[in-house]
């Protein structure tokens, strides 16, 4: 059977500007949270140090210099036959301690200049407002997203470039992987707020559970602004919620696993979604706010904010399951994206540890679809891998039967009647890994001539899965 995707499918592929412009000081540009994050590896954490250190390796600070290779990457991606792309603006770019009340017009241009190139080609632009990149000095002024102040330098940062773009931009994600701040390791890197002295990125030993559950409440006031005053300034915008993720198993059929296995689903997954797609906090989120100590602090208004400006689509990354026990002593576990559990047996796992299940996909778009009834988009997925770059390329089966497999669960939902809209793989061009600071975790169709240690010509090469990516969106689909 030939499997179609809808006609208005948009496939394309998705990147972050901290991981993959570079150009971290350049036309006016301010620090960023993720310029201040050195390289790490799987077993030894990036850092975070609270100024630029000499003879230190800062991947975000050149990456793989998308500012000044955006006209030769956007042609690859039409080649490939893009409908869309993600990328994020990065918000020091446009405001660069986060506290001007003017824009820098400078880096402005940059994305004039990005959008305008991808409308030559006719890609629509689907734009992540805030991707793990908060100006740094907001961190140092008021911690960031800790402060309700935070509200106004990121309403500032929207609406000067929602008025910029409202003729060019369609579709918005207001925060990515929101869902990502439930965790420990969220508390820096999604909202730029430092809970200690350590330096270590991601500090599990912190019970900061409070200041990020208060943070939460100021980004979700935040996102439903923007919707609101969005809709205002072109009400043909879409807004979308972005969450990180992960359907939940039961590691046995025993009730208090199954049960587990529910409440991570209900924290986990949907706390942010359930306020951002309905308007209101969910009725689970009382206890659980009772049971943890955490007292959120609102504003009279704050609750009628969020009703009101609730998302139009619903947007996600895909990268593995959890798998929950209640007895976990003695079972193996991993660490995945954000998230960890215990090692579920049934399933092979990535050089990184990350679990592979196609399958859970389908059921996780069939689980979001039936809660909220609206357009799904997966914003990322994909296999980091390491490559092996020989006469030129890259034979990367391994990605292509990734892509394959989770393609196939998608074409699989949309069957069963979900709703999904659009497909952008993550890396679609190799970039800086947001966990580990690695370049050596690839994601991308494109191979970028860099390494670990920040060497290489960074010129662009065709990977096997290129043409591979190319056919599937020629014949949309399979
Ligand atoms: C998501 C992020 O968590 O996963 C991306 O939105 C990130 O920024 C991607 O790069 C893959 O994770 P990693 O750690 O392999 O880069």
């Amino acid at each position: 059977m030939i499997k179609k995707f809808p006609d208005s499918f948009l496939w394309g592929g998705a990147t972050a500007a901290n991981q993959y412009e570079g150009a971290y000081n350049v036309d006016g540009k301010g620090l960023a949270t993720s310029d201040l994050l050195t390289a790490g590896t799987v077993d030894c954490p990036r850092r975070i140090t609270k100024k630029v250190e000499n003879n230190v390796n800062y991947p975000s600070h050149e990456a793989v210099d998308f500012y000044h290779r955006y006209k030769e990457d956007i042609a690859l991606f039409a080649e490939m036959g893009f409908k869309t792309f993600r990328f994020s603006i990065a918000w020091s770019r446009i405001f660069p301690t986060g506290l001007e009340e003017k824009p820098n017009e400078e880096g402005l241009k940059f994305y004039d200049k990005v959008i305008a190139e991808l409308k030559k080609y006719n890609i629509e632009p689907l734009v992540t407002i805030s991707h793990y990149e908060p100006p740094y000095e907001c961190t140092k002024e008021f911690n960031s997203w800790e402060s309700r102040r935070m509200i106004d330098s990121y309403m500032r940062f929207a609406t000067t470039i929602m008025e910029r773009y409202k003729n060019d931009v369609r579709y918005w994600i207001t925060f990515n992987e929101i869902n990502a701040l439930m965790r420990p390791i969220g508390a820096y890197l999604e909202a730029g707020m430092l809970v200690d002295d350590t330096g270590v990125f991601n500090n599990t030993e912190v019970d900061s559970r409070q200041l990020r559950f208060q943070a939460l409440h100021h980004q979700f006031v935040a996102s439903a602004r923007v919707v609101e005053l969005g809709k205002e300034i072109n009400n043909k915008f879409q807004f979308g919620c972005m969450i990180t993720y992960h359907c939940n198993y039961p590691y046995t059929c025993d009730p208090q696993d199954v049960f587990l296995a529910q409440q991570e689903d209900q924290m986990g997954n949907f706390y942010c979604s359930d306020v951002q797609v309905r308007g209101e906090y969910p009725y689970y989120a009382k206890r659980y706010w009772k049971d943890n100590n955490i007292t959120i602090n609102m504003e009279p208004e704050d609750l009628k904010i969020i009703k009101r400006g609730t998302v139009d689509f619903y947007s996600m990354s895909y990268y593995q399951p959890t798998t929950v026990s209640s007895k976990d002593e003695g079972l193996e576990t991993v660490y995945g994206n954000i998230v960890g559990g215990i090692k579920n047996p049934y399933l092979e796992a990535s050089e990184w540890g990350w679990e592979i299940d196609p399958l859970g996909l389908r059921y996780s778009l069939n689980n979001i679809y039936s809660r909220y009834q609206i357009p799904i988009m997966v914003v990322e997925n994909g296999l980091g891998a390491k490559d092996e770059f020989i006469n030129g390329t890259v034979q990367d089966d391994y990605r292509i039967s990734y892509l394959n497999d989770h393609i196939n669960a998608m074409w699989e939902a949309i069957q069963d009647g979900v709703d999904l809209i659009a497909f952008t793989s993550w890396g679609c061009i190799d970039l800086v890994s947001a966990s580990t600071g690695e370049m050596e975790k690839r994601y991308g169709f494109i191979y970028v001539d860099k390494d670990n240690e920040g060497k290489g010509t960074l010129d662009r090469f065709r990977k096997k899965s290129f043409y591979w990516y190319q056919d599937v969106i020629k014949n949309n689909g399979l």
